[in-house]
């Protein structure tokens, strides 16, 4: 599918609410898969990578319903070996991936997990590795999925991850639930600690100290508590919405009931340090996370060097943040981001290639990419198979002096289905 949005003509106004996060979806159906009794939560998004892990559960015999936002989900003795049916699919979705693999591993499963193409030429070692060193029996293929696993008891362990990255550290938590002693995770960045407050939240026992994780192993006769609640909207899915106010001159629109967990909000630290007016109201906790209406006001924007810790706390949202860098006055910087090489697509090579096809100055570094604002003029970027690379090149068409038209954008239903529909109740020429 083509994606071609028309320039924007007149400011973004209004209020708008978006699609329940994904990494905490992905967390509550498998985290509920470990809880038994009736998990029920609602503003579950459904998009490409949440279906992923649906499925991949219902594969282990765990199936759920989805019905006007609902996720419904029995839940399992909470260390009991899932039964697979089959090659456990993961599709597109690294975090069901890894996730999975560190509760295959603590329930000692015999199950193998797969996934496209694309999350085949993502970096497996960094989680089959230090599962090995837990005593887990897990081959890859060559370092990448397929991964396999038998049964194998788990021990305790002290490990530092060598990046900073969630869906590593939370596989490595959940296996530590299962294993015979205590276990120990250094990680050298602030990521995402949903596992840390959902796992809590019901019940397991989890003690932090800095950049340590201590895990403490669940017993045999230990249960997860299941889990009851609404959803918080996705900051990242907001990031969309949030640049393009960002890049049209005059806008000033809320985003309502959006996670704003502090490990989750470089983005809205990003664009307030470009000159945007980005105001956080309305607070209140749902699941242990904080969540809050977003308010942008538009305002000229400028370039920013972005690196160190920012880094980790906006790694979803470079593909956004480089379309406000393309329309701000100066060059942004990006640095310490290598990890983006790895991510749906090798973000950087990607980046720089599609704003380069719009007529962007761009540069690419080992470990970033600058991007020069004013230069975007208009024509066709491709979406790599990258949902959130096609959503940003088509913000670009909002404000570039020509037309965008972004190809192989349907990829954009894997995360964010409603991308459009919503983008236009916030635009005055489509009411
Ligand atoms: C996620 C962690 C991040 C992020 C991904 C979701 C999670 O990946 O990019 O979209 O839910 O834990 P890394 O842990 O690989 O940085």
């Amino acid at each position: 599918m083509d994606l071609a949005l028309t320039a924007a003509s007149a400011p973004l106004r209004g209020s708008v609410a978006v699609p329940g996060d994904k990494s905490l979806a992905h967390r509550v159906a498998l985290f509920a898969a470990l809880a038994p009794g009736e998990t029920e939560v609602g503003n579950y998004p459904d998009s490409g990578v949440t279906r992923a892990m649906r499925r991949a559960l219902e594969v282990l015999g765990v199936p759920s319903s989805l019905s006007n936002g609902v996720l419904k989900l029995s839940g399992r003795k909470t260390l009991s070996p899932f039964q697979a049916n089959g090659v456990v699919y993961c599709g597109n979705s690294a975090t069901t991936f890894r996730l999975l693999a560190g509760a295959l591993a603590a329930t000692g499963t015999v199950a193998t997990l797969d996934g496209s193409d694309g999350l085949r030429r993502r970096p497996m070692d960094r989680i089959a590795e230090p599962l090995r060193l837990m005593g887990a029996d897990v081959s890859t293929t060559d370092g990448r999925a397929p991964l396999a696993f038998r049964h194998a008891p788990l021990h305790g362990i002290d490990y530092a991850l060598p990046v900073a990255s969630a869906q590593v550290l939370s596989c490595l938590q959940l296996a530590a639930l299962g294993a015979d002693g205590d276990s120990r995770f250094r990680v050298p960045g602030p990521v995402r600690d949903h596992t840390t407050r959902m796992l809590r939240a019901m019940g397991a026992r989890i003690d932090e100290d800095g950049p340590v994780t201590l895990m403490h192993p669940l017993t045999s006769e230990d249960s997860l508590r299941p889990l009851r609640g609404t959803l918080p909207g996705d900051i990242s899915s907001s990031a969309f919405l949030l640049v393009a106010a960002a890049i049209v001159p005059g806008s000033r629109i809320t985003v309502e009931n959006v996670g704003v967990n502090p490990t989750r909000t470089g983005i809205l630290d990003v664009l307030a340090e470009m000159g945007a007016a980005v105001s956080v109201g309305n607070r209140r906790e749902t699941f242990g996370e904080p969540v809050a209406d977003i308010t942008l006001e538009a305002a000229p924007l400028r370039g920013i060097d972005i690196c160190g810790d920012m880094v980790v706390r906006s790694i979803d949202e470079f593909p956004a943040i480089a379309v406000a860098a393309a329309f701000a006055d100066g060059t942004t910087v990006v640095r310490d981001a290598e990890e983006l090489r790895y991510k749906e697509s090798d973000r950087i090579a990607a980046i720089v290639a599609q704003l380069r096809a719009l007529g962007a100055e761009v540069a690419e570094t080992p470990d970033g990419f600058s991007v020069r604002g004013g230069t975007v003029r208009g024509g066709v970027a491709r979406a790599n198979g990258d949902h959130r690379l096609a959503m940003s090149m088509a913000l670009c068409g909002l404000r570039a002096p020509a037309q965008v038209t972004v190809e192989g954008a349907e990829i954009l239903d894997e995360s964010f289905p409603g991308f459009v529909p919503s983008l236009d109740s916030l635009r005055q020429e489509a009411r």
